[in-house]
């Protein structure tokens, strides 16, 4: 049994036509971080925040998966492999591809969260600053997004889980975001061999055994077949 742990980035779902971050015609080109995708930003204008991840939330449920997503979800599948994803992504592509077992270490566009009492609830189509949280009725929902500086969910198990695996595969992101942007170097540290898939190279290509530049959805489902012949 191989055990492979797969961390994703915006470039897996770029051709479900969900944006990515830091492309020339990206997210961050229109917005800025410091406004939309922090603690801060949040207090300063919630509206604003609530409309950029209501749009994105609706983009999200309009995409489908690509065929990266699926062969990730088939590769689960098989007997031989045991794979965890981790994704940064906050759309559910790699679930509705059929990948069950999944951590979104940035959260999610479809969860809400209460910063007054941190109860979580399934985000409505669209949340507003007026909305009430359902545990405690205080008006302090939020999209259940990680933002910069606060803490990615569920680190402890990430980083067990890299440290047992016997392969790493970073998918679709530009290195450029820590904590994941590390898990390259805490693989190799623990003698787990360690691949990248990405459209160009990334930040942190040099770190990783092998790199492969292509998009996600040729370069990922021909990784799989690889996979699976080789059983
Ligand atoms: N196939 C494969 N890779 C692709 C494709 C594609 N079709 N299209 C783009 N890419 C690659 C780009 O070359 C780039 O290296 O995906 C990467 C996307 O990088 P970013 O936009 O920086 O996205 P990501 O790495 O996921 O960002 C990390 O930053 O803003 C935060 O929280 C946000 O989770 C996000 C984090």
């Amino acid at each position: 049994m191989a055990k492979v742990v797969i961390l994703t980035g915006a470039g897996i779902s770029a051709e479900s036509g969900i944006r990515t971050f830091r492309a020339s015609d990206g997210l961050w080109e229109e917005h800025r971080i410091m406004d939309v995708a922090t603690p801060e930003g949040f207090a300063r204008d919630p509206a604003l925040v609530h409309r950029f991840y209501n749009a994105r939330r609706a983009a999200a449920r309009a995409a489908q998966p690509n065929p990266a997503h699926l062969a990730l979800a088939e590769l689960e599948a098989d007997p031989g492999h045991e794979v965890l994803v981790v994704t940064q992504n906050v759309d559910d592509l790699h679930e509705r591809a059929g990948s069950q077992n999944v951590i979104h270490m940035h959260g999610s566009l479809f969860g809400a969260l209460c910063h007054a009492c941190d109860h979580r609830w399934p985000a409505p189509e669209a949340m507003q600053p007026q909305d009430t949280c359902p545990g405690c009725g205080r008006k302090a929902t939020r999209p259940d997004i990680v933002w910069f500086n606060e803490m990615p969910y569920q680190m402890d198990r990430i980083i067990r889980e890299l440290e047992a695996a016997d392969l790493f595969v970073s998918i679709g992101t530009s290195g450029n975001v820590y904590p994941a942007a590390g898990f390259v170097q805490d693989a190799a540290m623990c003698g787990v061999e360690t691949l990248e898939l990405n459209l160009d190279r990334s930040a942190g290509s040099e770190m990783f055994d092998t790199s492969r530049q292509g998009p996600a959805s040729v370069l990922v489902p021909q990784w799989v077949r690889e996979r699976l012949g080789s059983r």
